[in-house]
């Protein structure tokens, strides 16, 4: 019964910690490079501040660059307004709100899709245990807890 328990605790706890940031790999499991649609992998995903851009990629073959919207058009990689990053592992906070675009510097890359623009929005306020009314969700904690004493 101490196992009903300690999931009835975890489950307390799940529902009434503070949303920690998403760490979002871009590319997913294909990383940063070529032959990759990174249109599609931003598509319907919300980033919000708080969360990090994971960027994965082979040092050697790819960098990455934050530049301005009209250098991402063009894919001119003169003018970083940060980086150019090249660990083949980088995290990027996204620690304020709006438009971010990134592109690799590796000659023809850019131009060929390895860059990402996304859009941050403010972090939503820390999300009630759901979306119930904090009265329903206390007596739904008073259960959980009675549920608890019942276990022992
Ligand atoms: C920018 O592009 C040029 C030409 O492709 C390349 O030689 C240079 O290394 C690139 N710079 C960065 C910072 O990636």
């Amino acid at each position: 019964m101490a196992s009903k328990a300690l999931l009835i605790t975890i489950l307390v706890a799940a529902a009434v910690a503070p949303a920690l940031g998403v760490d979002y790999m871009v590319g997913d499991g294909d990383g940063w490079k070529l032959k990759v649609n990174y249109i599609l992998w931003a598509a319907g995903k919300t980033f919000q501040v708080g969360d990090t851009l994971t960027f994965m990629y082979a040092p050697a073959d790819d960098n990455v660059i934050q530049v301005s919207g009209p250098d991402f058009k063009d894919c001119k990689n003169s003018t970083a307004l940060k980086g150019p990053y090249n660990s083949g592992n980088d995290k990027i906070a996204l620690d304020t709100t709006g438009r971010r675009w990134y592109i690799s510097g590796t000659q023809g890359h850019c131009e060929a899709g390895v860059k990402v623009v996304l859009s941050v929005e403010a972090a939503a306020p820390a999300p009630a245990p759901s979306s119930a009314p904090p009265a329903a969700s206390l007596v739904w904690m008073a259960a959980a807890a009675l549920s608890v004493v019942m276990a022992f």
